[in-house]
């Protein structure tokens, strides 16, 4: 017999509101008490008294076991969140940036009070990523997971490469559409893919890696001639995170834009759908592919999760335990193209090798080895207006 979930949610935003629709749909033993949102004045489509900007409304309701959380506030997200947790509530969140950039100590708060937070809307959107790396992939050895994790940037990708649109043209219709994130670098700067990579990690690897010591290079800095070059060789650009077991028991994580060829199974993943590769020892390669963001889609995960608290699931962590051997890396050498300016530039970033140059008047790259550790340490000389850098095969 399932458990009645008492639910107070935060957020009546596009996931908030994407999850009520789906809900309402269905005869679930849940209840919907309260919401919390942040502007009182706002219209919504639901009867006032439903409604509150007091978090304490849901926080302090003795009735209320399960809170989701699906505001666009980071901090205020962790504050409910630990909140919540350490009074005995269960938390279902979607927030990546949250969940990433604090991941351990609410994997401490869970073990410490015995409460569960899922978070399965917040990596690939409707994808259902998290809980197979966690329970089907238990035992698998993973070489590695990567693939498309932002729509946003992705739907850009697709109009400037499929239907010759302008760089801003497509960024301004994605966020018209309600892919991009509020603050649009998070999505283009490869900030978001990264947070998700973060905790893939996590599930893939039993690892707890800091964002901020993941490397992140987004699209905001293609230009036509990169276009020009990946169009001529029949590629197409894509940005790719990557969680890779290297020898030595060593892990690598970056998000870096590459040139994808047409036998990889990215190359169709258009516009603000997802698409996540695993590669394994035994099971070889599989592919999700799914909508990776929106209110739907987004909130059909969400809900995945509510209803899995209703039989108590949690994530076990079981990989950290084990993790002890493992461990994150970036000393890993990468094939790369990098456009530049001013060819002074070559004499401040390290290449292993150089197997590639090209030299015009105004469109100057080389093709080489660069060690991931370099590329960190050089991050503002590469990402610098003007350069841009994309992994080669
Ligand atoms: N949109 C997507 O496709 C997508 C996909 C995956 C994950 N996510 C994640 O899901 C979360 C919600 O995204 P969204 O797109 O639904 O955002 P959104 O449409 O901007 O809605 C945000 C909601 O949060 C409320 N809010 C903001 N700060 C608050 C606070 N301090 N206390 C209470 N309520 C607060 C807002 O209240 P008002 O209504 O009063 O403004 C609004 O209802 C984010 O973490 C996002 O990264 C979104």
């Amino acid at each position: 017999m399932s458990k009645k979930l008492t639910i107070g949610m935060f957020g009546f935003g596009v996931v908030g509101q994407g999850l009520y629709d789906i809900i309402k749909t269905k005869n679930l033993n849940l209840e919907i008490k309260k919401f919390v949102i942040k502007n009182a004045q706002k219209e919504r489509s639901l009867p006032a008294e439903l409604f509150s900007t007091d978090a304490s409304a849901i926080l302090d309701d003795p009735e209320i076991n399960t809170v989701v959380e699906l505001i666009d506030d980071a901090d205020a997200a962790f504050e409910i969140t630990k909140k919540a947790l350490s009074t005995g509530k269960n938390v279902v969140s979607a927030n990546k940036k949250m969940i990433a950039t604090h991941l351990q100590e609410l994997t401490a708060l869970q073990q410490k009070y015995g409460t569960s937070l899922l978070y399965e809307g917040a990596v690939c959107g409707s994808i259902p990523i998290i809980r197979n790396l966690e329970e089907y992939y238990d035992n698998e050895l993973l070489h590695s997971v990567s693939g498309i994790f932002n729509g946003s940037s992705n739907y850009i990708l697709s109009k400037i490469f499929n239907e010759n649109q302008s760089y801003d043209a497509a960024l301004k219709k994605a966020q018209e559409l309600g892919f991009a994130e509020t603050d649009p670098t998070l999505d283009v700067g490869g900030y978001d893919p990264k947070f998700k990579l973060a905790i893939v990690a996590s599930h893939a690897y039993g690892l707890f890696v800091d964002p901020n010591k993941i490397l992140n290079l987004g699209i905001d800095k293609l230009n036509t001639a990169d276009i020009r070059y990946a169009k001529e060789k029949n590629f197409k650009i894509k940005l790719i995170p990557l969680a890779k077991e290297i020898s030595n028991r060593e892990v690598v994580l970056y998000v870096i834009p590459k040139f994808i060829a047409k036998d990889s199974m990215l190359f169709n993943v258009e516009n603000e759908n997802n698409g996540v590769l695993v590669k394994a020892a035994f099971a070889d390669e599989q592919f999700f592919y799914g909508k990776g963001a929106g209110g739907h889609p987004t909130g059909s995960a969400v809900l995945s999760d509510i209803t899995a608290l209703r039989y108590d699931y949690r994530y076990e962590y079981k990989k950290h335990l084990d993790a002890q051997e493992l461990a994150y890396s970036t000393n890993f050498d990468i094939k790369v193209y990098f456009r530049y300016e001013d060819e002074n530039i070559l004499e401040n970033i390290a290449f292993k090798n150089i197997s590639e140059r090209f030299y015009g008047e105004d469109y100057k790259y080389v093709i080489g080895h660069i060690n991931l550790q370099e590329i960190i340490n050089k991050r503002e000389l590469i990402n610098q207006p003007g350069y841009f850098l994309a992994e080669i095969s």
